[in-house]
């Protein structure tokens, strides 16, 4: 398996993978959401980094650009959403290397600050904890409060930038927020 960032023209693998991995019901919307992040310049920059493997396109991630609003200093900040990995390929650690790869390639990047909305059970084996002290772009509802999770790729950094998350234009909608 490779992993390798994703250019215009895997576009439609991308969006294959979406769909295979969130299936007939929740697909359709999370390919939209990704086909309009793609492009949205509120989103930038961004690493979208695609798994191949000697036939095909098994799994995608996808970081964009976050800001905290009222943090006194500027912390650079993404949003991890989301990860993808097609149903015949789980379970073999293709997620795990998506993250992996990418929060190395982020933090050569000089990125401070990576947030997810996503499985408590899941994410804190690659680093996430519960983003204690940062807003939600919408309020994550209590029952679900341990799935809003942040990772520091700057030691330190978390101690010095508490406030509200703010996520790019398309992610920003009521929908995308609840767990
Ligand atoms: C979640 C997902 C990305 C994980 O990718 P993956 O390549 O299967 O993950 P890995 O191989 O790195 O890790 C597999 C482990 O994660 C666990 N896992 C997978 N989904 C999980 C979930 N929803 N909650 C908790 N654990 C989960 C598996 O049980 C497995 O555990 P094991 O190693 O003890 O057997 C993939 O299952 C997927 O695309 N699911 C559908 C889309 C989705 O939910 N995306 C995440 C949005 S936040």
């Amino acid at each position: 398996m490779e992993i390798r960032k994703s250019t215009e023209s895997d576009l439609n693998d991308v969006l294959d993978v979406e769909r295979q991995a969130f299936g007939n019901e929740k697909g359709p919307e999370i390919a939209e959401l990704v086909n309009g992040l793609l492009i949205d310049p509120t989103a930038m920059p961004l690493l979208s980094l695609l798994a191949v493997n000697d036939v095909q396109a098994i799994g995608h991630i996808l970081f964009t650009r976050a800001h905290i609003a009222d943090s006194k200093n500027s912390v650079s900040s993404v949003i991890l959403a989301p990860l993808a990995v097609i149903p015949e390929a789980q379970s073999q650690g293709v997620g795990a290397q998506l993250i992996k790869a990418g929060l190395r390639l982020l933090t050569d990047l000089g990125v401070e600050l990576v947030f997810v909305l996503g499985h408590p059970e899941y994410y804190p084996r690659h680093g996430f904890k519960p983003a204690i002290g940062f807003e939600a772009p919408y309020p994550i509802p209590e029952i679900h409060a341990n799935a809003w999770m942040v990772q520091e790729l700057r030691p330190g950094v978390i101690d010095n930038a508490k406030g509200k998350v703010m996520c790019a234009d398309i992610l920003n909608k009521p929908e995308h927020w609840r767990e």
